[in-house]
């Protein structure tokens, strides 16, 4: 079956000239258009602060999506010329956004666009509001098409501020219209994460307090702050993939079974994973800060050093928790996540390590229990599952080995699509699955807040190390130890 094509719409993308547009959304959409998954007729209209012209705009974009290496030179050019177009907000004025609401118009007018308009917001959290309430007032919050509005991730700073900032959102928007992006769940691995689990009974009949005994996820990141302290100051590890990203591989992995795929029956799930998580106390968190290091063989300056950065700072790049899930599924199954830039490797995995049998007369390589089953979920890169179970060697003595099983993705799909791809076609069809519902943000960042209101200490690690030493303690206290693999 053919996949749904989009309605043609204007692309309306405030925060144009930042990183996130000229990095990632530009890239993701020309592809989407050279695919022909973007409906014919489309375009984008760059909307930012900087007085900038629109042939100025279309040269940045060229040279973004050229060093991006998407297209030959002339379909690159070709693309920015015939689709892209700039408008200048230079203040969070009613002015500035009635004179934004006359160029939609036009452009809607010119391009035969029929009113169907998406709003993306690439913008700093501080941004997010005033521009909803500009859309708001300049009545461009429904209009003679469809209306939809993306807001990034971190949404607000707290709870107390995404309460804030979901009531103005409301204000001017029906929670339909909302879409909250979180990229890792455009991600393939992490969608099959119940594919894996509910269409396969042998793997979620062991899915549980019986069988599991313990499960780590860990968000690993080789790179350090590649030029981003003036986001990053000010959010932290814990805003930055804790509270958004880690949590929804969190919720993926320990959910019930949704009675329908709908987008509701799917969410609700999350949420009564969240509500189900025991408040952390102050022991369970662990607070680490990159020193200098050597990152693959190159000398790397420690966070403090990075440029923008206070020499002072207190912001984590590191996050550890343990946390327990009180429901029948998981009760006093310890969960074990973190997350840190400049490790020695970027990679996602989650890993269910099973219960040891209760007696075993087998001579092993190994004490036994340092060897147990286990269930590897490799997010990225690598993408895929592996097994790791008892074998035994051959030969006469009775000698018991550990073998792994691997699935991985590449060997038999090829290339993955990118997050971001699937979810903007997701904004183009209408559908929120894949996106974060008001209570679930709010649930998620009331479980973070008391670490956000009295951080535990800050701990430190050399760049290209596997975090601090306080984490392995964490893991350490309650019988555990993290795995590198
Ligand atoms: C972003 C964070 O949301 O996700 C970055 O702001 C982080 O700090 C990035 O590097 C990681 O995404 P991915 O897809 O490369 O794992």
């Amino acid at each position: 079956m053919a996949p749904p094509t989009p309605e043609p719409h204007l692309f309306v993308v405030f925060g144009a000239t930042g990183d996130l547009m000229q990095r990632k959304l530009l890239p993701v959409l020309y592809r989407l258009q050279a695919r022909g998954r973007w409906p014919p007729g489309s375009v984008i209209l760059g909307v930012a602060r900087h007085l900038m012209s629109e042939p100025d705009f279309r040269a940045q974009a060229l040279r973004s999506l050229t060093e991006e290496k998407v297209g030959d030179a002339g379909t690159v050019g070709a693309f920015c010329g015939a689709t892209l177009f700039y408008q200048s907000v230079p203040e969070e004025s009613g002015s500035s956004f009635a004179a934004l609401r006359a160029r939609i118009e036009e452009l809607e007018r010119v391009h035969g666009l029929g009113g169907n308009r998406i709003f993306y917001l690439a913008l700093p959290t501080d941004a997010v509001g005033p521009t909803l309430t500009g859309l708001g007032e300049a009545g461009l919050s429904s209009g003679p098409g469809w209306t939809r509005v993306v807001i990034e991730k971190p949404f607000g700073h707290d709870l107390a501020s995404a309460q804030v900032l979901n009531r103005l959102a409301h204000r001017y928007f029906s929670e339909k219209q909302i879409f909250r992006i979180d990229h890792y769940l455009g991600k393939e691995t992490v969608q099959n994460l119940l594919v894996f689990r509910f269409a396969n009974m042998f793997i979620e009949s062991l899915w549980n307090r019986e069988r599991i005994d313990h499960v780590t996820i860990t968000v690993a990141e080789s790179l350090g702050l590649e030029g981003r302290a003036r986001y990053y100051e000010k959010e932290g590890a814990l805003r930055d993939m804790i509270q958004n990203h880690v949590t929804q591989i969190l919720t993926l992995i320990a959910m019930e079974p949704p009675a329908t795929r709908d987008e509701d029956s799917i969410r609700n799930e999350k949420v009564k994973v969240l509500q189900s998580i025991v408040r952390f106390a102050p022991g369970d968190v662990v607070r680490g800060q990159y020193t200098a290091g050597t990152e693959e063989g190159k000398k790397a300056v420690g966070y403090r050093e990075e440029p923008g950065v206070d020499p002072q700072s207190d912001t984590e790049t590191y996050v550890a928790l343990r946390l327990k899930i009180a429901n029948w599924r998981w009760q006093d199954v310890p969960f074990f996540v973190r997350t840190g830039k400049h490790l020695p490797i970027k990679a996602s995995r989650v890993m269910l390590t099973f219960k040891a049998p209760p007696v075993t007369f087998f001579q092993t390589a190994q004490e036994y229990n340092s060897n147990p089953d286990r269930i590897l979920i490799l997010i990225q890169p690598d993408e895929g599952f592996e097994f790791a179970f008892e074998v035994k060697v051959p030969g006469r003595e009775m000698r018991v080995q550990t073998h792994r099983m691997k699935f991985h993705y590449g060997d038999v799909f090829g290339e993955l699509p990118d997050g971001y791809e699937t979810l903007l076609i997701d904004v183009m069809l209408g559908d929120p699955t894949l996106f974060v519902r008001a209570d679930e943000v709010e649930e998620s960042w009331r479980l973070y807040d008391p670490i956000l209101t009295s951080p535990p200490p800050l701990t430190f690690y050399p760049a290209g190390t596997w975090g601090p030493a306080e984490a392995q303690k964490l893991a350490l206290e309650w019988g555990q130890r993290w795995y590198y693999e």
